[in-house]
């Protein structure tokens, strides 16, 4: 069987890195072109995944040899073009991430998120690439009575739910007009090892209690979220990818709503097992704009059509995150 020829963008974040990892634990030839305007992710970052040749714009190829990184960004249409020669298959991971950005400058997390999203469809379009994974969110379902699934109506709170949900509309609309075989899976709150550089919560807290600072919650806890661990979220990127499905939305989560107190004790009480002596302060502030009370996905439509199913619990999920935070910190 033909090899496949991968394009990630966003392939030098916490996401890209971890799937590159995995493609390359099972196939040290992958052929992976990634694309990544080193905004957030770094060389090193990937060079801690693989071996690559970095190349300029100028010296993409009609297919990509082994990995090659290539820095360039989603809203430059020519380059997004060009990447997609000789690609079987794009995992559009690069956007601006995040809530709290999206609040604090909509126009720029519109820019990166549709306009990034329409020129690698786009691209696709134009160099026939079978399938298309986007990293969608539980961002555009809104504030939902929970749990949330794929039959819900999205109604957007912050501007990168409205910017990821209009990144699903243009799926929807490459594969029923064009073909392209899309696939958007709605991430959950995603956690684990190499996301060093994240402020979500658990990369947050775990780096601010290491580093012997106080935790600090914002509004009561009592909000909810659905943690799923990295390999459990890349094992869903490589089913949909296995998977002949094309047009289509799904939940990836756990099914398990967790509130961001539970969540706390949780974290402690593992951080104590490895650093006994540890001791940590939580304070509470103040609410976010745009963040929503209750957030938990349904993941029945991703069990049934995909085979999905994930492997670790929060315990465990987190051990696996505090080991590699330890193994790269230095504190021990
Ligand atoms: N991590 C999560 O919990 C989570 C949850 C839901 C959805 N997602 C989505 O998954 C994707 C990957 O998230 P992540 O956690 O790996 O984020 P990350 O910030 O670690 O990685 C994103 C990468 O994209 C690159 N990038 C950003 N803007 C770019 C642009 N304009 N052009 C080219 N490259 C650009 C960055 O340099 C970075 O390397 C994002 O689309 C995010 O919205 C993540």
């Amino acid at each position: 069987m033909k090899q496949l020829n991968w394009l990630i963008t966003g392939g030098c974040g916490f996401i890209g890195t971890s799937l590159i990892q995995d493609i390359i634990s099972s196939n040290p030839n992958a052929n992976i072109r990634i694309l990544d305007n080193l905004s957030v992710g770094t060389v090193e970052d990937l060079s801690e995944v693989c071996s690559f040749n970095q190349i300029r714009h100028t010296q993409i190829t009609e297919s990509p040899c082994g990995c090659e990184l290539i820095e360039g960004d989603i809203r430059d249409s020519q380059i997004t073009e060009d990447v997609c020669k000789g690609i079987d298959v794009i995992v559009h991971l690069a956007a601006n991430t995040g809530v709290a950005p999206s609040v604090e400058n909509p126009r720029q997390d519109c820019e990166n998120n549709v306009i990034g999203i329409l020129n690698m469809l786009e691209g696709a379009r134009q160099h026939s690439v079978n399938k298309f994974i986007f990293a969608s969110s539980g961002a555009p379902l809104g504030e939902q009575e929970p749990p949330i699934h794929e039959e819900k109506v999205p109604r957007p709170v912050s501007p990168y739910g409205a910017s990821k949900l209009a990144g699903e509309a243009y799926c929807s609309a490459y594969y029923r007009t064009f073909g392209v075989k899309t696939v958007a899976l709605r991430f959950g709150n995603v956690y684990g090892p190499r996301s060093k550089h994240k402020s979500s919560v658990v990369a947050k807290f775990i780096k601010e209690a290491l580093a012997g600072e106080t935790l600090e919650i914002y509004g009561d806890g009592g909000q909810t979220r659905d943690f799923i661990y990295i390999k459990d979220l890349i094992s869903a990127i490589m089913l949909s990818v296995q998977n002949d499905v094309g047009g289509e939305v799904f939940q990836i989560a756990t099914y398990k709503e967790t509130t961001v107190n539970e969540l706390t004790k949780q974290l402690i009480k593992n951080l104590k097992e490895y650093y006994p002596n540890l001791n940590v302060r939580v304070i509470y502030g103040e609410n976010r704009l745009g963040d929503v009370r209750r957030n938990y996905s349904d993941i029945t439509k991703a069990k049934t059509i995909l085979g999905f199913e994930p492997q670790y619990d929060l315990n465990k999920g987190l051990k696996a995150t505090i080991e590699w935070f330890k193994e790269t910190s230095g504190l021990r």
